[in-house]
Order: structure tokens, then sequence, then C-alpha cells
């Protein structure tokens, strides 16, 4: 059996993860240690109470007794860090929480697992820490070309700056010390569970309400969408088959600007909830700061070394995605109650 200490799996991509791991793999135990962040949810989790493959430690990443305990509980085969504030525009407006979460909570795990598996002189065997990173690390691309694991790291924004120092810290780790890692950089996701902060279920949230859909000055920025599935799907491959101190690039080809998504959501709401939803509700409004143009994939080389393909075109994972939120109209409510009202008047007011 193997045992694995995930973290920041209460949140969007990780709780996906969780369920993707407990369908996939009967012998399994998963260890998730979350803060439970405006951005972490336990009801994101309901799926797997009360099985006992899936263990919930509410705690910090940054908490070095709290890691080391775990160490101690448990013997993990895999560290694979989720955890992280993960939203651009709050990064702009305060930073140094993403420098607290982002870089201090990685070098803290970094150093709790070495601890834990390098005793006299060697490392344990089969043992491997997966950091879960973003393109954004890339910067932004022109009109053409892709993002490929060789393209040299240039952040713009204070989310992104944070988590290329976390990877840079990983990449010291296995340097220095000859510590098993890999990095994971995948392009934006998408499907059920992704707090209404980000575009695609901010625009659901907002249609439904008939409030203005905010689109960042002309809309044409390019992001390249993923089913959250299929990236789930790459960690546990890069987990399970990736060469060590390799970084691999995960996307699927799927650049769309940001306004065909706004509209996208528009069609499919107008259809689906309520037939005066249009897009006279799309409201240009100013541009977000050092905003990157276009973020775009090449996936070569987990294509060809572990045989990864995204498998849910758009067209269909839009669909189930909006599906998913039109079915969860109380996990809407509940995450959009309270601190999310204020969040958005503050982050929107001036725009
Ligand atoms: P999210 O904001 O939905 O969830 C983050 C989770 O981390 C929350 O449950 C939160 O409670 C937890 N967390 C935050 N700080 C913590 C800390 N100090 N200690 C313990 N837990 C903490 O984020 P997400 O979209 O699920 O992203 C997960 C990871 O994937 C992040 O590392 C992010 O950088 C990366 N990523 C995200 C995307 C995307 O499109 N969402 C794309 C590529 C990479
Ligand atoms: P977001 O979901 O925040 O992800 P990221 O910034 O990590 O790519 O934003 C996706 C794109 O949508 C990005 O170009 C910014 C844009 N956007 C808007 O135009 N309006 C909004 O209200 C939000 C949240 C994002």
């Amino acid at each position: 059996m193997k045992t694995y200490l995930i973290t920041g799996c209460a949140g969007f991509i990780g709780s996906n993860f969780v369920y993707y791991m407990l369908n996939k793999y009967q012998d399994i135990q998963l260890v998730n240690l979350d803060k439970l962040t405006y951005a972490g949810n336990l009801e994101n989790l309901k799926g797997v109470e009360g099985d006992p493959r899936h263990v919930f430690v509410q705690g910090d990443i940054c908490d070095r007794e709290l890691v080391s305990s775990l160490f101690e509980k448990y013997d993990f085969d895999y560290v694979i860090n989720f955890a992280a504030e993960s939203h651009v525009d709050r990064s702009i407006s305060n930073p140094e929480i993403f420098v607290e979460s982002n870089v201090l909570g990685t070098v803290n795990l970094l150093q709790c697992a070495k601890n834990a598996w390098y005793k006299d002189g060697a490392w344990a065997k089969d043992k491997k820490y997966l950091q879960v990173s973003t393109d954004e690390v890339y910067g932004s691309l022109g009109e053409d070309g892709y993002f490929t694991e060789t393209t040299p790291l240039c952040p713009h924004s204070p989310y992104s700056s944070s988590k290329t120092s976390a990877d840079m810290f990983v990449m010291a780790f296995h340097d220095t010390y000859g510590m098993p890692v890999n990095i994971t950089r995948c392009s934006n996701n998408y499907g059920p569970y992704q707090f209404p902060e980000k575009l695609i279920p901010l625009m659901i949230n907002n249609c439904k309400a008939h409030k203005s859909l905010p689109v960042y000055g002309d809309g044409m920025q390019v992001r390249d969408w993923l089913y959250v599935e299929d990236h789930c799907k790459a960690i546990d491959m890069v987990a399970n088959g990736g060469r060590d101190g390799e970084v691999y690039n995960v996307g699927g080809h799927n650049e769309r600007p940001n306004i065909f998504i706004v509209k996208t959501v528009i069609e499919q709401l107008h259809d689906k909830f309520d037939d005066t939803i249009d897009e006279s509700l799309i409201k240009h409004v100013a541009d977000r700061l050092g905003h990157d143009r276009r973020y775009g994939i090449d996936p070569t080389k987990i294509k060809d070394e572990l045989g990864w393909y995204p498998e849910t075109p758009f067209e269909v994972g839009i669909v189930k995605t909006i599906d998913w939120y039109l079915a969860n109209e109380e996990w809407m409510d509940h995450v959009t109650s309270g601190n999310y009202q204020k969040y958005y008047e503050e982050m929107y007011k001036n725009k």
C-alpha cells in the first residue's frame, strides 16, 4: 500500500484529486493536510466521508511541528503539494500571504520530507516529492509559440513569482541534497468545486444572478483550459512514472480567449437556466495590472514519456462543469455567503 501526504486537497484541484485517486486505487492511504482558508471547504470532500483511506488534518503547511508529527506518524511514500494561495487578483492586493504559504510552506514541506527520508547519508528508497506548479511561471507568450519545460522562468504577478520561487527551492533540494522530486506545470483548470473568484465559476454565478460579467480589458487574453480530471491523471502519472528531477508541462492545446469562454457560459445558461440571460450582461472593465496576454502549453514531454493525453474535450468539459454548478446550488450559496460578498465588492468596486 502506498501512503501519500497530500496538501491543500480541500480546495478545487486537490479535492478532485482525492476522488480520482480513491476511485483508481483500492489499496491507498491519503493524508490530506489543509489549512481551510477561504478556498478550502470540507463540503468538497463530502463524497469521501467515512472512507478510511482518506484522513483529513486541518493545519498549515508552514507549521514545522505539525508536519514533522505527520511524518512521525505515517511512513509517507509521496508528498504531493497542492496547497497554495492560488488567485492572481488577491496576490496583487496582498502579496505577503503568497510568500508565506507558497514559498515558506513549500520549503517547510521539503525540510520535513528531507528529515524523514534522508538518514545516514542516504535517501530512503522509492520516495518522491511532487510540486504542483503552474504554467504562469513562464510568463506571457506572444501571438505564437508554446511553453516547453526549457522555456526560461519569467513570472510577472506576485502569485506566479511565489510559485516560481517554490519551484526553484524544489529543484535546489534535488540539486543540493539529491532529493527525489518532480514538478508539474499545468495550464488553467476548470471543473467542479472551483471557487467562484476564478473566471468560469464567477461568470456562471453572476449570470445566474443577472449581475454584470466583468471582462478584464478587451477580453482577448488567451488561456489554455484543461478539465481538472485530466490534470489529476497527469499528476498521478508523474508521481508514479516521472523521471527523477524532471519537470512536466501539462496542457491540452485548448487555447481560448476569455471573451469566448464568457460567451460560452452565457449561451449555456441561456439554454439551461433562463432565456433572458444574454450578452448584454458583458461589461468590459479595467484590466488586471500586469495581465499576462497568452498562455499555451506544449505537452510533448508528458505525452511521449508517460503516455498522458487529455480525455475531455473543452466542449464536453464545459457542459459537465456548468451542469455541476447548476446541480450544486447549495454549494455555491455556501461559498458565496459572508466573506465572498466583501471580497467581490472590494475587488470589483473600481472596475
Ligand atoms: P485553491 O485555491 O482552490 O485551493 C488551495 C487549497 O490550499 C485550499 O484548500 C486552501 O485551504 C489550501 N491552503 C492554502 N494555504 C495553505 C497552507 N498554508 N497550508 C495548508 N493548506 C493551505 O487552489 P487550486 O486551484 O485547487 O490549486 C491547487 C494547486 O494547483 C495550487 O498550488 C495552484 O498553484 C496549482 N495550479 C492551479 C491551477 C488552476 O487553474 N486552478 C493551474 C495550475 C496549477
Ligand atoms: P483566472 O480564472 O483568475 O485565472 P488566471 O489568472 O490564473 O489565468 O482568470 C482567467 C482569465 O480571465 C485571466 O485572463 C483573467 C480573466 N478574468 C476576467 O476577465 N474577469 C474576471 O472577473 C476574472 C476573475 C478573470
